[in-house]
């Protein structure tokens, strides 16, 4: 549509006035007991369903909003199946003391925040208890137990129990520094007392000979909380971000004065940092336990917390050569959805970290379900070897912050399975193509994503398609399907001489405008065909009721059917009405002069008996398979109009119908006579490549 508002506003106007909904809204019997579902009638030139993805740089608090009915913070409400009893031990050093003892801005990396200066050692291990798990102001009311509840839908609480402080007997760079033979900082220990100490080993120990053995043997998991940065969220900011080069880091940021190192270290990802950066920790679990620092905002809590229910990281090297894309991204607890917060990934450095990593991504429907957080049953499980018999699969599916069991449809995604010879994607090379997906996947994964509830700082609300693999032992155990696969060339950060830097191709946003969403003109895309697999998916429209929450109905069918060519057997079947126009209206948007609309009915007219009958799906998916799916297109001859269809797909249960409009527009003062403009529909049955067409006439 145009670009300016006003036009816009009228035409969007008019075309309401033309297109009276109570008028089409009526209720029409369906042969097969189906609802039917109409939508009430909508601009036709309106786009549907926008992509428009945010930024995690420009997100702030005002972002968050709860899952409608939700109090998963409820700290008086444990969890229903299990409250995780974790234990936090927080720990500092001879040579490092917790950030927020200091005074506001005054150590080398600019913390702590005047929000969290100048506390006592002895308060700081009730100070992290209350920003992790207290609902207060500093953390806006937003805790771990109400991410694991929501994530959950109630299932799964945390009670945390606070231990420390400890003063580790090593100093703080001795832990974080991580020399070991292929570690991340290599080179790094000064002279003197050795690097790669264990952690773990002091931390946990000085616990336990403080409270006993019993009362640690009581908890499930432990914390620790190291003072000082970690290294994950300081490597960039206090490396490539803040110094021109190597050389260009100060002493102040370099090792002990004695040292005869240089201001620079390795790092992780790429080749140097400043040697402070690299002296952090780098958060990991395992064992039972996990590592972070004070810089470690909520959501790498909660990434490490999935680690030790057993699951794997499913993130690349944003900066590796050869490139590799982000595998699932933004989207993700296990890939970069833990960076997920307000102002985005650079202040994660921040102390206290109620920013960039506060609010991770909920867990994928097939993390959730690998870790238990959920079950099978909001979970469609497709075969695609069976869709060819059975015919489209069509279901609404609910964000996936919403629980599924408060919904209509009950169904969060869909799984596919890839039974029957596997992954068939044609072979790729991941160290040729980014954008290989390495091959192999078990399934084809469809589901939700609404920025509400933990998902509220995602960048974008649509449709996730994914392919992933049952055992997480190989990464990536899950690939999404990039609706905008090209480079989206957005600046990441200036170096300190001025230049640039976009996002790399690995660089995990730039999976921000992957999702898919409904209907045509959306900037992103409606359909995801793999012939290699016979796997066709289809976004075929979407709701955001009344109470807020998102749905999208998304269809299912083999890739193939729709080239079927034997009409004489086959169970479906498509008429398309004579069109209706509504009357020709004088348009005041910069783009058209003229508008009118034409109304089809879509009737079904295929047999469900016959298309349903010898479906071999892992479960019994009767109820979702009473549809047929139809692609659409519209054309109009006369020379000066065009046609615009809110929506190229369309689906209707077997005996049922569907309306479709049809926009018509005279762009500018082109074109003939207004008399006489055809507009022709046509429609092909996705399950049995049935066409049809119809015409309407204009003015
Ligand atoms: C988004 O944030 C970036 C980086 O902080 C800034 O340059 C840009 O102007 C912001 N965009 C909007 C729309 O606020
Ligand atoms: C939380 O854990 C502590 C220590 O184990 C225990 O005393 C307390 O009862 C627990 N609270 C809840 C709500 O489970
Ligand atoms: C530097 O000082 C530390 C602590 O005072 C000491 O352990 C180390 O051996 C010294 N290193 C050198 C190279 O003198
Ligand atoms: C998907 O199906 C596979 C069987 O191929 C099963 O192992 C897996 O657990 C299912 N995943 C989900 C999320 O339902
Ligand atoms: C993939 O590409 C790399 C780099 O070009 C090459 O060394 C490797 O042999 C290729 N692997 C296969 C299986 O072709
Ligand atoms: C600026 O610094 C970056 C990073 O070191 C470098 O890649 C780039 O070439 C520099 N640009 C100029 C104009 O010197
Ligand atoms: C269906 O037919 C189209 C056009 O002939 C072709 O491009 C496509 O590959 C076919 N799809 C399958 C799954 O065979
Ligand atoms: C479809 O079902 C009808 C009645 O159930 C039957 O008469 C017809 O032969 C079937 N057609 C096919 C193609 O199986």
């Amino acid at each position: 549509m145009s670009s300016t508002t006003s036009p816009r506003m009228s035409l969007v106007a008019l075309a309401c006035a033309l297109f009276n909904p109570t008028a089409l809204a009526a209720p029409a019997p369906a042969s097969n007991g189906h609802a039917f579902q109409r939508r009430a009638v909508v601009d036709p030139f309106a786009i549907l369903d926008e992509q428009k993805w945010v930024n995690p740089d420009n997100m702030t608090w005002d972002d968050f909003v709860a899952p409608p009915g939700t109090t998963w913070g409820d700290t008086s409400k444990p969890g229903r199946e299990r409250n995780f009893n974790i234990a936090m031990v927080t720990v500092d050093y001879p040579d490092s003391p917790f950030a927020v003892t200091l005074e506001a801005n005054s150590d080398i990396f600019n913390n702590p925040l005047p929000s969290a200066a100048g506390l006592k050692r002895e308060d700081v291990p009730k100070f992290y208890l209350d920003l992790l798990n207290t609902p207060n102001e500093l953390n806006e009311g937003h805790t771990l137990h109400e991410y694991w509840m929501g994530d959950s839908f109630g299932k799964y609480g945390v009670n945390l129990t606070v231990f420390g402080p400890y003063r580790m007997p090593s100093l703080s760079y001795q832990y974080g520094i991580d020399d070991e033979q292929g570690g991340f900082n290599e080179g790094a220990c000064p002279e003197g007392p050795p690097c790669s100490v264990d952690l773990r080993t002091d931390a946990l120990g000085a616990w336990r000979r403080d409270v006993g053995d019993e009362v640690a043997d009581a908890f499930e998991l432990a914390f620790i909380l190291s003072a000082g940065q970690d290294e994950s969220s300081t490597w960039q900011e206090f490396g490539e971000m803040k110094f021109a080069s190597p050389a260009d880091v100060p002493d102040e940021f370099g090792p002990p004065g004695n040292s005869s190192l240089p201001n620079s270290a390795k790092t992780r990802y790429v080749s140097w940092t400043s040697w402070a950066a690299a002296s952090t920790i780098w958060p990991n679990a395992g064992g039972g336990s996990s590592t972070q620092g004070e810089s470690s905002g909520m959501a790498t809590f909660a990434h490490e917390l999935s680690h030790l229910l057993g699951i794997g990281d499913n993130y690349n090297n944003p900066y590796s050569n050869p490139a590799r894309r982000a595998y699932t991204g933004p989207f993700s607890m296990l890939d970069r959805g833990s960076f997920n917060g307000p102002g985005g990934p650079h202040t994660r450095y921040q102390i206290p970290p109620v920013q960039g990593a506060s609010m991770g991504s909920l867990h994928t429907m097939r993390d959730k379900h690998q870790i238990k957080l959920i079950d099978s049953t909001p979970i469609l499980q497709v075969s695609r070897t069976a869709l060819s018999s059975s015919g489209p699969v069509v279901a609404k599916l609910f964000a996936r912050a919403v629980d599924p069991a408060s919904t209509e449809s009950g169904i969060m995604g869909f799984n596919i399975t890839l039974d029957s010879g596997g992954d068939k994607s044609p072979a790729c090379n991941t160290s040729q193509d980014p954008l290989c997906d390495g091959g192999a996947y078990d399934n084809y994964n469809v589901e939700v994503i609404d920025r509400m509830g933990a998902d509220s700082f995602t960048p974008d609300s649509g449709v996730m398609i994914s392919k992933t693999r049952n055992s997480d032992r190989r990464q990536p155990f899950q690939w999404v399907i990039d609706a905008n696969p090209e480079d989206a060339h957005v600046v990441d950060f200036y170096y300190p001489n001025g230049t640039a830097r976009y996002w790399s191709i690995g660089d995990y946003r730039q999976l921000v405008d992957a999702l898919f969403h409904a209907g045509t003109r959306s900037g992103s895309q409606f359909e995801h065909i793999d012939t290699a697999n016979d796997v066709h998916i289809y976004i075929l429209d979407t709701l955001r009721d009344e109470t807020g929450v998102l749905s999208y109905t998304v269809g299912i069918s083999s890739a193939s059917s729709s080239n079927s060519t034997s009409k004489v057997a086959s169970p479906y079947g498509l008429t398309l009405s004579k069109g209706t126009s509504a009357p020709l209206t004088t348009a005041s948007s910069s783009k058209y002069s003229q508008i009118s609309a034409c109304t089809f009915t879509l009737s079904n007219t295929g047999s469900p008996s016959n298309a349903t009958s010898s479906a071999s799906h892992p479960q019994d998916l009767t109820k979702y398979l009473g549809q047929d799916i139809y692609k659409l297109s519209a054309s109009v001859a006369t020379e000066g109009w065009e046609v615009v269809l809110p929506n190229a797909l369309a689906h209707a249960p077997f005996g049922g119908q569907t309306e479709v409009v049809v926009g018509v527009g005279r762009i500018g003062q082109g074109g003939a006579a207004a008399e006489g403009v055809k507009v022709v529909l046509e429609g092909v049955s996705v399950g049995g490549g049935v066409r049809a067409s119809a015409a309407c006439v204009v003015g």
